[in-house]
């Protein structure tokens, strides 16, 4: 159990933030923790998609006139935000596509479907969401490599040894959630990196789950590929970023074609356009990238010590709280210094889609389920979990009504 310093108490009892996200201020009997399934926007996100379409509206890359002139600009505005945000050092290294899924479909396909032979190994973790299994499963499939598992244990630990027996000469990928979004723990990554670039091959990471709570920075990081939404990171849905090493992505095939994407087209033939146009094929939602670039303005205008400090806090009392029911069983580490933004949970004897509806009827907002990471659950033998989530606008007053709901439930269930 943790119990909560008096400075974090009084830090979460305050909440400067609801008043920022029109849902939640709309909604004060709200204890919205489904963050990492996706944020709430502030005001300022909402304001500037809409006005991008009533100040800056055309399509972009076709400007020859001043309104689709500044429309790019806007675009590349953002694109610059998100490279300096995850210390990316060229922003034409970052891809625009649609959200964390695609931007992995990217990596495995364009990039690692070019160089995989049959025999080589690919190496992910147990517990990675679906979206970064799925691929490389079949991109395994297709090319005949082999899909290795980095194991972890109960609380989320993947040991140097683990690390050491499954990546090895043959292994030519690594790819590893940054953040679980199931466990919330943070994976060694940089480890990794390390141990894969010493065999020569590369090491990719889905921070769909960690660009939210943490500081990025791909160089520290030692990743080749980075990827991760917008809209878990307060921005608009529809938008995901792909960042690749230039020489990587130089190197790669785009699996989507066709307009905009191209440098010159004759009837039989396509020169691709350059990095990063290459892998954004079609009309961009230049309205949601504008707005996604806003976001990363105000999640950096709290400032990332802020959020930490805050959410460490509040997942710390909800840990504390969830530990002292008495029939709830939490999933991951005890220590819940070890996660990031969330907490996941089992009511002993209650399903957890039964915990979610119940909650609901007390305006509680959790995910209940596999939350996409099948795998992993099943090989914890627990079948399905709740999670609740956290973000920096969430307060104590949210744990609260979790606990009244999770009381009710226990309650319905065990009289
Ligand atoms: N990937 C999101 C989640 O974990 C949807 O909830």
């Amino acid at each position: 159990m943790q119990r909560i310093t008096p400075e974090a108490a009084r830090d979460i009892a305050a909440n400067p933030f609801k008043s920022s996200f029109p849902l939640l201020a709309a909604n004060p009997d709200l204890a919205f923790l489904d963050s990492a399934a996706t944020a709430q926007r502030p005001r300022c996100v909402i304001d500037e998609q809409a006005r991008f379409y009533e100040t800056l509206n055309a399509n972009a890359l076709r400007g020859l006139y001043d309104l689709s002139v500044r429309a790019t600009e806007a675009i590349e505005a953002a694109r610059a935000k998100v490279a300096r945000h995850i210390g990316a050092p060229d922003s034409r290294e970052v891809v625009v596509c649609r959200n964390a899924s695609e931007a992995l479909n990217i990596a495995a396909r364009s990039f690692a479907g070019e160089i995989l032979r049959a025999g080589d190994e690919v190496c992910v973790t147990t517990m990675e969401h679906h979206s970064n299994l799925v691929p490389w499963q079949r991109i395994c499939r297709e090319t005949g490599a082999k899909l290795v598992f980095l194991n972890c244990d109960a609380e989320g630990r993947i040991t140097s040894e683990e690390m050491d027996a499954k990546i090895g000469p043959a292994t030519r990928i690594v790819a590893a959630a940054h953040v679980s979004n199931v466990l919330g723990v943070e994976n060694p990554v940089a480890e990794m990196a390390k141990r894969v670039h010493e065999y020569g091959g590369y090491m990719i990471v889905d921070g769909a789950q960690s660009v939210p709570h943490l500081d990025i920075d791909v160089e520290a990081l030692g990743c080749d590929f980075f990827a991760f939404s917008a809209h878990k990171a307060y921005g608009p849905f529809g938008i995901g970023f792909l960042w690749g090493k230039m020489a990587l992505l130089e190197s790669a095939a785009p699996f989507l074609t066709g307009g905009e994407m191209v440098e010159s087209v004759a009837f039989d033939s396509a020169v691709w356009a350059p990095v990063p146009e290459k892998f954004e094929a079609g009309t961009q939602d230049g309205a949601g990238i504008h707005a996604a670039g806003i976001a990363i303005d105000y999640l950096e205008s709290i400032g990332s010590a802020a959020v930490r400090s805050r959410e460490s806090a509040l997942v710390s009392a909800a840990a504390d709280m969830l530990s002292q029911l008495g029939f709830v069983d939490i999933v991951g580490p005890a220590d819940a210094r070890c996660r990031h933004g969330l907490i996941s949970f089992n009511v002993r004897g209650v399903h957890p889609h039964d915990v979610a509806s119940i909650l609901d009827a007390h305006h509680v907002a959790i995910r209940a389920g596999y939350h996409c990471a099948q795998p992993l659950l099943d090989s914890l033998g627990i079948g399905a979990c709740c999670r609740a989530s956290f973000s920096f606008y969430n307060d104590e007053s949210d744990i609260a009504a979790l606990e009244r709901g999770l009381a009710a439930v226990e309650r319905m269930f065990h009289g």
